[in-house]
């Protein structure tokens, strides 16, 4: 009965703010027409300086909620949550979970200099996912973590651009540039918006690490793995329900921003 009222399969998405767009915006590439709900936790935003019990808290009540509405699947799309949430998420819940870590692999990989720069939140750089792939795969590199504080702030207030945000990511990238890194890895799923800015300051040769496709193409694999993958796309304008915990505002912005022609109806702002 349950498996009637649902449109096809479902991918759950959250993230304390509009930063797991940035993954949203990849998995519509590569998944279209796929039904999805996307949770941003705002009235919670930033995670980054908080608790790891409440993010842990805040992480289980959206997944419950997004599994009632029908979630097959859950991507948490926010590096801090998943640092501190998802072996509980895994153990609290029957369905799979994707999530998010920066890539320091590739990077150091791939790294010619054998220095990377990594920008997080400060739960980012506690997790225990984050510091075993640091020690696993650049243990033999210099890898300068710098905590990104203040940028999550400006997406969600939409300040992208402009002398405020030149000022505060070079003070984070200009130092890991001169220090001779060649990659900088994107840790929060909030600094894919401040990319082009991030590129421009960190100058021509420096590659810079957004871990969104990768996920994108994970949670692709997995769905077809489980045979959770639709055989009929939707209408792309009816695929995705959005839900805010606070204000939508930023939320509409943002997300018609990848996609202009999503309806008023399909934003609801809404405490979970
Ligand atoms: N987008 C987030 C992340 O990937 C969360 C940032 C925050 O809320 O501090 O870490």
């Amino acid at each position: 009965m349950e498996e009637q009222k649902k449109i096809g399969r479902t991918i759950g998405i959250f993230d304390s703010g509009v930063g797991g767009l940035s993954v949203w915006r990849e998995l519509l590439k590569i998944l279209p027409g796929t039904r999805m709900i996307y949770v941003s936790d705002s009235a919670y935003c930033p995670y980054g300086p908080r608790p790891q019990k409440e993010i842990v808290s805040r992480a289980k009540v959206i997944s419950a909620f997004l599994i009632s509405e029908g979630a097959d699947v859950i991507v948490v799309a926010c590096n801090t949550a998943t640092a501190a949430s998802i072996e509980v998420l895994r153990d609290s819940f029957s369905i799979p979970f994707i999530g998010m870590e920066p890539a320091v692999k590739p990077a150091a990989l791939n790294s010619k200099t054998g220095v990377i720069g990594v920008l997080a939140t400060q739960g980012t750089f506690r997790g225990r996912l984050y510091n075993k792939t640091r020690k696993e795969y650049a243990s033999d590199i210099e890898v300068i973590e710098q905590i990104g504080s203040g940028l999550v702030e400006l997406v969600e207030q939409g300040r992208t651009r402009g002398d405020e945000s030149a000022e505060l990511i070079s003070k984070y990238v200009i130092p890991m540039v001169q220090r001779g890194a060649d990659h900088i890895v994107l840790g929060c799923t909030h600094y894919p918006f401040l990319k082009e800015e991030i590129a421009r300051i960190a100058g021509d040769g420096v590659t810079i690490v957004d871990p969104a496709p990768a996920v994108a193409k994970h949670t692709f694999e997995m769905l077809e793995e489980l045979g959770l993958k639709n055989s009929e796309a939707l209408a792309t304008e009816e695929q995705t329900m959005f839900y805010s915990t606070g204000s939508a505002q930023n939320l509409i912005r943002v997300a018609r921003n990848i996609m202009p022609s999503i309806p008023e109806g399909f934003f609801a702002e809404k405490t979970i």
